[in-house]
């Protein structure tokens, strides 16, 4: 039996029980508070419950659920997506949000004149009998008419009360009234309440301020003359004749005189389950790009693979109680599983705990230090005498010593409140992470890459490679060359990474952001004895590399890494491109894996959603140019309008042999699939809608 959690006087409940009491079917009422725990993820209200692992949060969705459409399907659909985007909203952020803005009054007004009109002589919005139009918005404005003073202001409308009367009569609504009593005053409070996670109106389309009858109007983008001529002429050529893509037989190599085009993701680590803000980030990013260039008959080659080393891997492996192989193993197979579900288009993904990791890296160092680009230097270390270890990095924390920052859980390499990087014998009050006690300064001698000297031809560098960068990396790499180079330590005191070849320092490891970048050179070779085209290419040929990442990463493939490939000095291939996003965030908060906010891979893939509609939905939010916010609302909106509705309506009209031949099968499921995300999905039951004929 279905069960519907609602807190008191939440007018979006009335829907759901008269569209219970038209389907007759058997539902209980739950009255909860809004912060219970046991309301079902990701704890809306209200919402119901109707088996496990299926629940239902947006109420229109759930009113299609109880009362599937079945006439004048599209009209119904769209009185209840402008009931859900335009009409809620306005009343939930004019009734109480924080965000005060007077033009929602008026807005309001423009909604409710549209009604208006579009119930003159009528008795129902559409047809003669009550349909889920009436149903969701006859429940959303009803407070309203309770509540005299708003219905003074707003509702003096004869055709609205008219309506708002005769439904009130109906067996189903009337019953629904007696069950759940609806105060007029108080009413929309709850509505107010979930204001955040409703969308602000849009107070400037047309349908916002438009003085149309009729039933809400879409807006139509005009398309330049130029625009619709190339696009009959693409149309009007045969597909067939289109240059064949090439196949591809064996691994991919660079090609004179072609383009050659080599993209990587930035190498995630082995220490948690990545979330939707890292797919966005990096893999989904540059597989998007790789496949475009693979259209378009480029020589394209897209790796990735898991970063392994360093202490992110050794702090799991104590959480876990594995070691630290172990997590590696574990690790990697998770990422991997998630990004095959994903569709990520890799050639290769690898890891860098692979014997060729150890062989570049090394041979790196030795390269750098032979060019006179490392020193060594003694340095002091934070050693914990109770776990009797030096705590690089991760394994230390305490209060950023930048000033202005007063962050107290700085990292022992980075601060995430100012983002700057750390040294962790500067940390204020340091405390380590295992076991919680203050560590003690110990000496030992660790080798420095000299940045500073490397500086002049890094700015050189940069003048040539910059432009085709995205702004935020152009912008932090050049603030980072602006503050002028430090000297940066790159052995460590662990055991897990790739071990220093000198004598004296064989005990040591690299440090993970000086073996992490050489994984691209690594896994390159893993996947092909001739990687040395792809990084060293010869004269006749030209490489272009393509970097996507997240923006935390710039300064580590925008100044160390190429800083590093200049010192090598052996006509080692550098960025050309170096793509960074902004951060996804989750709701109105951040993504975190400790405190279970967010979703992660797994989560995405128990949905049963398919990964077609989460890649299109993420690319649409893709945090280009700022931080934007992953919302399960907008998911379903985003999904229905622009996915099934826009194009989902062009594919299926105009262009069948495209839905052929074009999409992939999982796409052309959530086209015309009539199951999985279907009953998730169907706000306004667009999959009625977009049957396939
Ligand atoms: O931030 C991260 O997840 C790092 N593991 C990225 C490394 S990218 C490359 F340099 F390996
Ligand atoms: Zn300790």
């Amino acid at each position: 039996m279905a069960l519907i959690y609602t807190n008191e006087n939440n007018p979006a409940t009335l829907k759901l029980l008269i569209a219970k009491n038209v389907s007759k079917a058997p539902v209980n009422l739950k009255i909860v508070h809004v912060n219970d725990r046991s309301i079902p993820q990701p704890r809306r209200l209200p919402c119901v419950e109707e088996e496990e692992n299926l629940t239902l949060f947006l109420p229109n969705s759930a009113v299609c659920y109880f009362n599937p459409v079945k006439e004048n399907t599209s009209e119904v659909l769209d009185w209840l997506e402008w009931e859900a985007k335009n009409l809620s909203p306005c009343l939930a952020y004019l009734c109480g949000s924080s965000v005060k803005n007077p033009s929602f009054k008026k807005t309001l007004q423009t909604y409710l004149t549209k009604l208006e009109c579009s119930l003159k002589d009528k008795v129902y919005l559409i047809g003669n009998t009550f349909s889920n139009a009436d149903i969701v918005i006859w429940s959303t404005l009803y407070p309203l008419y309770l509540n005299e003073a708003l219905r003074k202001e707003y509702l003096l409308l004869p055709n609205i009360i008219k309506w708002i009367e005769h439904c009130e009569t109906i067996p189903q609504f009337k019953e629904a009234v007696a069950f759940f009593k609806i105060d007029g005053k108080t009413a929309y409070a709850a509505l107010a309440a979930g204001a955040k996670y409703l969308p602000i109106p849009d107070l400037t389309s047309s349908e916002g301020t438009s003085e149309e009858s009729g039933s809400p109007q879409h807006t139509v983008e005009v398309v330049s003359e130029e625009e619709l001529k190339s696009a009959k002429a693409a149309w009007s050529k045969d597909v067939t004749k289109l240059p064949k893509l090439k196949q591809r037989n064996g691994k991919v190599l660079p090609v004179s005189k072609e383009k050659n085009i080599f993209i990587t993701s930035a190498l995630p680590y082995v220490n948690n389950v990545p979330h939707l803000g890292n797919i966005i980030g990096c893999v989904l990013s540059a597989d998007v790009f790789a496949r475009f260039c693979r259209l378009c008959n480029y020589n394209t080659l897209y790796l990735c693979g898991t970063d392994e080393y360093g202490t992110a891997t050794e702090t799991k492996a104590l959480e876990e109680k594995l070691t630290c192989r172990e997590i590696c193993d574990k690790y990697f197979k998770i990422h991997n599983e998630i990004y095959q579900w994903f569709n990520i288009s890799f050639d290769h993904f690898g890891r860098t705990s692979n014997p060729e990791q150890s062989e570049l890296c090394q041979e790196m160092f030795l390269r750098l230090n032979e060019n006179g680009f490392m020193f060594t230097q003694s340095v002091e270390q934070l050693h914990c005498p109770k776990c009797d270890r030096y705590l690089a990095d991760r394994f230390v924390e305490g209060g950023c010593p930048h000033l202005g920052c007063n962050y107290e859980d700085a990292r022992g390499d980075q601060c995430d409140g100012c983002g700057k990087l750390v040294n962790a014998v500067e940390l204020k009050n340091p405390r380590c992470k295992v076991c919680g006690s203050r560590p003690k300064l110990k000496t030992s001698n660790q080798f420095f890459i000299d940045l500073p000297k490397l500086e002049p031809l890094l700015h050189h560098w940069m003048k040539l490679s910059t432009p085709g960068w995205s702004n935020n990396a152009q912008v932090i790499s050049k603030s980072w060359l602006k503050e002028g180079l430090k000297p940066r330590c790159i052995t460590r005191d662990l055991k897990w990474g790739v071990p220093v070849p000198l004598d004296d320092y064989r005990n040591k490891v690299f440090y993970v952001w000086f073996d992490a970048p050489i994984g691209y050179m690594s896994i390159c070779k893993a996947y092909t004895k001739d990687f040395e085209k792809w990084w060293r290419p010869s004269k006749d040929v030209e490489v272009k590399l393509y970097q996507f990442m997240a923006k935390d990463n710039v300064p580590f493939h925008g100044v160390l890494f190429p800083a590093m490939l200049l010192g090598a000095n052996r006509g080692y291939t550098t960025v050309s491109h170096l793509m960074a996003t902004e951060y996804l965030n989750y709701e109105d908060g951040k993504f975190s894996k400790s405190r279970g906010v967010g979703v992660f891979g797994n989560d995405a893939q128990s949905t049963g959603i398919p990964s077609d509609v989460w890649r299109f939905y993420l690319l649409y939010i893709r945090p280009e140019s700022q931080d934007s916010s992953f919302s399960w609302n907008d998911l379903v909106t985003k999904n229905n309008s622009e996915l099934l509705n826009n194009l989902g309506n062009f594919v299926n009209r105009y262009a069948p042999i495209i839905l052929c031949d074009f999409l992939s099968p999982s796409l052309r499921l959530a086209f015309i699939g009539p199951h999985i995300s279907s009953r998730l999905f169907t706000l306004n039951g667009f999959y009625d809608y977009l049957h396939w004929r």
